[in-house]
């Protein structure tokens, strides 16, 4: 049977729209706005990065513009896992930090029923509430969670907790902890039949992770080697989490799949992703605009903010430049940081990523006798005319102060809407890396930390952690001096 997707005029009408009007010189005004001599500059640099483009995708670098099609095929078998699962537990939870964890949180935000957890079973059609953990080492969040799993075998179906262990390396600390404490428990609670509850998600064949998995005899899947962690959300990373919720992950990327197919033209005018790329590195590079606002004008939308936040952070923040991110929800945020964002230091681009129309029906305001509240003038009126006076409010109200924004419009929230923002923010970003001069698919940074930890912790495995821990030692921690 064709999928509503199959139909180009479909698609076309849930495309994402792009405005760009307020971040030009003819609407903002000069020094900030760009004019179109400085648009029609950059632009011919992407000649150049275009070719980059499809000879990287050619030798296998770029590996998170294939997912869309290549992990169209494994839906069956994800899907197949899902119900198992659901049949399984009634809570889910999954482990993960990082590019292991945000992704799928993204995806559960924006696709599942905003109060997921808190339906009644045959509200959420028989699929589980879905926690995540291994994020941390917090013991409160930790305790708190496993206050929330059974403790005794329960004989009722869906009695168990599943638990889903998604690390790339198979060897971050935060997550390992989790799954051996997670584990002990199912494992108390079921013994040798824990194993049908648990799966990993984790490279092919190296790290701790995939010996243990192999082991124990869990059932597995792969993130592939040339997606970094932060560019896996359309792996089984994502995909997986988001089947068990009951997300329709096969519209999710066909969404991305129509995003590639638009980002696959040449011409900059008529490639989003690198008209957004353009316009991001003026902004950063030649407008002082160092900090980029992803601004949700849905708080479904906020955790794809985050996720972003780290494919920015970790894509671009090196060799000591790229750009700051922050995810922000507004109206809510208007009231926090608005006033900032109005009249702070001028060194934000505002990305404004807006919903045309809610997915579930219309709140229209009724007229109150006595009008106390003093709002019959917006009776008959509905709750998303609100919004979207706000919206407009706000951009014109930057606009006038010389601040720049762009808008990113999902016609609706919903997996193909959702597939293309992804897709298109994944693009983008490993284009903005290549203006801007660093490598997008490294995150050197990263480790450090690690090596200070591991030294601190006396991991024994490799000799380099005393290393790191003598030199700790030697630079002496806080001094007394500077203690209140
Ligand atoms: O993007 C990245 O590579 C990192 O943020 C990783 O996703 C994060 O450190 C978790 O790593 P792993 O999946 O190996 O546990």
């Amino acid at each position: 049977m064709a999928a509503r997707y199959d139909d180009l005029d479909w698609c076309e009408q849930h495309r994402l729209r792009l405005d760009y009007s307020y971040v030009m010189e003819e609407m903002i005004g000069t020094p900030v706005g760009v004019s179109r001599r400085e648009l029609a500059d950059a632009a011919t640099r992407l000649a150049a990065i275009d070719a980059r483009v499809r000879a990287e995708h050619q030798v296998g670098v770029l590996g998170f513009m294939d997912l869309p099609t290549a992990m169209t095929a494994a839906v069956p078998h994800l899907v197949e896992t899902a119900d198992r699962l659901a049949a399984a537990g009634d809570a889910h939870v999954v482990l993960g930090i990082g590019g292991s964890y945000l992704g799928a949180r993204a995806l559960f935000e924006a696709l599942a029923h905003p109060y997921h957890n808190e339906l009644p079973r045959e509200e959420r059609q028989g699929r589980p509430r879905l926690y995540f953990a291994g994020n941390g080492m917090d013991t409160d969040a930790l305790r708190g969670l496993l206050d929330r799993l059974p403790t005794r075998p329960g004989a009722e179906p869906g009695g168990r907790f599943t638990i889903n262990v998604i690390s790339k390396s198979g060897e971050t600390l935060e997550t390992a902890l989790a799954f051996r404490l997670l584990r002990q428990r199912a494992e108390q609670v079921w013994g040798a039949e824990a194993r049908e509850a648990i799966v990993a998600t984790t490279d092919a064949a190296r790290g701790r992770l995939r010996d243990l998995a192999t082991a124990a005899g869990y059932e597995s899947f792969e993130i592939p080697d040339n997606v970094g962690g932060r560019y896996s959300v359309l792996t089984a990373v994502g995909l997986l989490p988001a089947v068990v919720v009951g997300i329709d992950i096969a519209e999710l990327l066909a969404g991305a799949r129509y995003m590639a197919g638009l980002c696959a033209a040449s011409d900059p005018y008529l490639n989003p992703a690198y008209l957004l790329a353009i316009l991001h590195t003026l902004m950063y590079r030649q407008k002082g605009r160092t900090i980029s606002v992803f601004a949700a004008w849905s708080p479904r939308l906020e955790a794809v903010g985050l996720w972003y936040d780290q494919l920015l952070a970790e894509s671009l923040g090196k060799d000591g430049i790229g750009p700051t991110p922050l995810t922000v929800v507004n109206s809510r945020e208007l009231h926090s940081r608005g006033q900032q964002h109005q009249e702070g230091a001028h060194d934000k681009l505002i990305t404004n990523v807006v919903v045309a129309e809610p997915d579930r029906e219309h709140v229209v305001l009724p007229e109150v006798p006595g009008d106390a509240d003093g709002l019959n003038y917006l009776a008959g009126r509905t709750l998303h005319a609100g919004q979207q006076a706000a919206i407009e409010a706000t951009a014109f109200a930057y606009r006038r102060a010389g601040r720049p924004t762009l808008d990113i419009t999902l016609p609706t929230v919903r997996p193909f809407t959702v597939g293309q923002l992804i897709y298109l923010l994944e693009l983008t970003t490993v284009v903005d890396g290549w203006l801007l001069g660093v490598n997008p698919l490294d995150q050197p940074g990263v480790e450090a930390y690690k090596n200070f930890m591991f030294g601190l912790l006396e991991r024994p495995d490799a000799p380099q952690f005393a290393r790191y821990r003598a030199a700790l030692t030697a630079a002496g921690l806080r001094p007394d001096e500077f203690r209140w």
